[in-house]
């Protein structure tokens, strides 16, 4: 497995790919790989003739000063892992070559990152999508995969990728859980053990969203209440947001007239946690 550093001499070495005919996949990362990154990289192997996996803990998209630096970074262990994952290469930039003096261009997407995460998390979505630009000019990828554990990332990114006539196929992937329903995510890590148990009420309150729509209710207002029900009734879990959107736009709903998602935010001390599910 290769591992590349500098973005001219991964785009080299993609280009030189592309003439040869070789299809590329990218699965971009900040590391501290888990099994639901791993479950994209396992799912992107079979489709692609060279598959590229990043590892870039991007500064751009961190609003805490402390998030950033305190963000869990495994790195000799991640290549372990994306070897025996089938990756054939770790792009690994660093914030100086990712970033040179006098760098002031960014992409932002616009309503569609003004809720949800984007209204708690100034500027997130713009360096969310900046560096995914990046990293797809850089590794010239032709298949991109990302978890809808992110699910409002995931459709942001397809948002760009249309608007901006980008030639990238932008999959989005199921999120991967622990077995009592806590997804998967690196800030998992900085859980206490007592934080840990209180965590599920983020998948617990999404099952009860999704049972009681799955029995026939269509109120937002109704649906919401609940899912905050079991928040609140958690001690030392702090709601940040309960929404219901369209799936596709991610626009407020206040029926469920149509695919949509329930998404939400809660704190534990420190620990942002983010979940989401489908409601039909
Ligand atoms: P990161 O949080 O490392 O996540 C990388 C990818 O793994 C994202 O597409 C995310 O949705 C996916 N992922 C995380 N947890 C998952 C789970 N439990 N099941 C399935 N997929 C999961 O998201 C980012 O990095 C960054 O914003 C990035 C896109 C790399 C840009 O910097």
């Amino acid at each position: 497995m290769l591992v590349i550093n500098s973005p001219l001499e991964m785009r080299a070495y993609s280009l030189k790919a592309r003439q040869e005919g070789k299809r590329i996949g990218l699965v971009p990362t900040m590391g501290a790989l888990h099994a639901g990154h791993l479950s994209l990289m396992d799912y992107a192997r079979p489709q692609c003739d060279l598959l590229a996996a990043s590892i870039f803990v991007n500064p751009l998209q961190f609003d805490r000063e402390d998030d950033l630096a305190g963000y869990p970074r495994t790195f000799e262990r991640d290549l372990e892992l994306c070897e025996a994952h089938g990756v054939d290469l770790v792009f690994a930039p660093n914030p100086e070559n990712m970033y040179p003096e006098g760098f002031q261009t960014s992409v932002s997407v616009g309503e569609m990152t003004k809720g949800l995460c984007g209204a708690g998390r100034d500027g997130h979505f713009q360096g969310v999508t900046t560096v995914v630009m990046k990293l797809f000019n850089t590794v010239l990828c032709d298949l991109a995969v990302f978890g809808e554990k992110d699910y409002q990332q995931l459709r942001v990114i397809q948002r760009m990728v249309r608007d901006l006539d980008m030639l990238v196929e932008v999959v989005g992937r199921p999120t991967v859980r622990e077995e009592d329903g806590l997804a998967l995510s690196s800030r998992n890590k900085h859980l206490s053990p007592e934080e840990r148990d209180k965590a599920l009420c983020l998948s617990r309150a999404l099952k009860k969203a999704r049972s009681l729509a799955d029995a026939g209710e269509t109120s937002r207002s109704r649906l919401v209440a609940e899912a905050e029900e079991i928040i609140r009734g958690t001690d030392g879990a702090k709601m940040e947001y309960v929404e219901i959107v369209d799936s596709q736009s991610l626009a407020p709903m206040q029926k469920i007239t149509k695919p949509a998602r329930m998404c939400l935010a809660v704190w534990l001390g420190d620990t942002r946690l983010i979940d989401n599910a489908p409601l039909n």
